[in-house]
């Protein structure tokens, strides 16, 4: 049998290109920063396996590109970058990597919430800027993080991970979720909540819902308005699960207090977004799990969905094994 063949979107750790290496040929697209949608197209054209990233779009497009194709292989937990039911429609398989960097995501949202809240990244500008005088009472004052409420919305994995962070700072933790999460109640005193309740009554809000045709704009005008004229919007989640001209307006009018964001509603950011012209939002370029650590597990384990698919065996982390029958080799 001819050896398999494999795409990888972007450089990724040696240690996983060489795994890879072992059981396919590997292509590896040389560029950090860019691949061409013409590029993506051409290369899938003869592989059995692709490796991407959440900056990819595997649509029904990228999928016919590569006829050959028996698995889609996301490293990233979120997976709106891939039309799933396309894909299982050709019974190509789809994995993402879950688990492994809801610690790290976790530690970031934090340092969102921290950062918009006492207002960290204004207060470098303002250093740097030469504006640090004196010591001054009235100076860059926030909003204090310890005992104040802190709503979740999408009680998952991530979300229970903030959730016991914060109750290190002793907040008071609501949730939202088309769930009950005993484990949240049981071990953090969270209190399940609908999402209005949640959002008249936090202090900090922090999304950690998959984006999805439900969740898209979850939070809008109407939902912002709800929210305190003091309240932080924290989204580590995905950038249309909130409607950014309207977070734009709330925060520009005074209506909420900050925001910290790892994600926007078209990434990377336009430079001239108007988010970007207010100093009252604290963002980064989608950096959720990006340690040194956490990224060696995501690609480890979308090498390992691959290996296994490759072998025939239904990858661990699968989100469509109805289209099991293909990865098989039986196409
Ligand atoms: C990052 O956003 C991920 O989904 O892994």
């Amino acid at each position: 049998m001819p050896e398999p063949k494999v795409f990888v979107t972007r450089p990724l750790f040696e240690e996983t290109i060489a795994r890879l290496r072992e059981h396919a040929e590997v292509d590896v697209w040389p560029d950090s920063d860019s691949l061409p949608r013409d590029e993506l197209l051409r290369r899938l054209r003869d592989v059995d396996a692709v490796l991407c990233l959440l900056a990819d779009r595997i649509d029904a497009e990228a999928l016919d590109a590569g006829p050959q194709l028996r698995i889609v292989a996301n490293m990233a937990v979120g997976y709106d970058n891939i039309d799933v039911t396309a894909a299982t429609r050709r019974s190509i398989v789809v994995t993402n990597t879950p688990g492994v960097l809801t610690e790290t995501t976790a530690d970031l949202t934090f340092a969102l919430l921290l950062a918009a809240a006492r207002r960290v990244a204004e207060g470098d500008r303002f250093v740097r800027a030469g504006g640090w005088k004196t010591w001054s009472p009235s100076l860059l004052l926030g909003q204090d993080i310890h005992g104040a409420t802190l709503g979740v919305v999408g009680m998952g994995q991530i979300g229970l991970a903030v959730a016991r962070r914060a109750r290190g700072f002793n907040m008071r933790i609501l949730y939202a979720d088309i769930e009950r999460r005993p484990e949240a109640e049981a071990a953090l005193g969270a209190e399940r909540v609908d999402l209005d309740r949640l959002l008249r009554e936090s202090d900090f809000v922090s999304l950690h819902v998959f984006l999805a045709p439900e969740t898209r704009h979850l939070i809008g005008e109407r939902e912002l308005s709800l929210m305190k004229s003091t309240a932080i919007l924290v989204n580590a989640a995905r950038g249309p699960v909130v409607d950014q001209p309207a977070l734009y307006r709330a925060l520009a009018e005074g209506r909420i207090a900050a925001a910290g964001l790892d994600v926007a509603e078209v990434e990377p950011i336009p430079l001239d977004d108007p988010l970007l012209t207010l100093e009252n939002v604290v963002i980064t370029p989608h950096i959720g799990s990006a340690t040194i650590a956490t990224r060696l597990r995501m690609a480890n384990m979308a090498a390992e969905n691959i290996e296994q698919a490759l072998r025939g065996e239904l990858p661990s982390h699968c989100l469509n094994p109805q289209a099991f029958g293909r990865a098989t080799g039986n196409k």
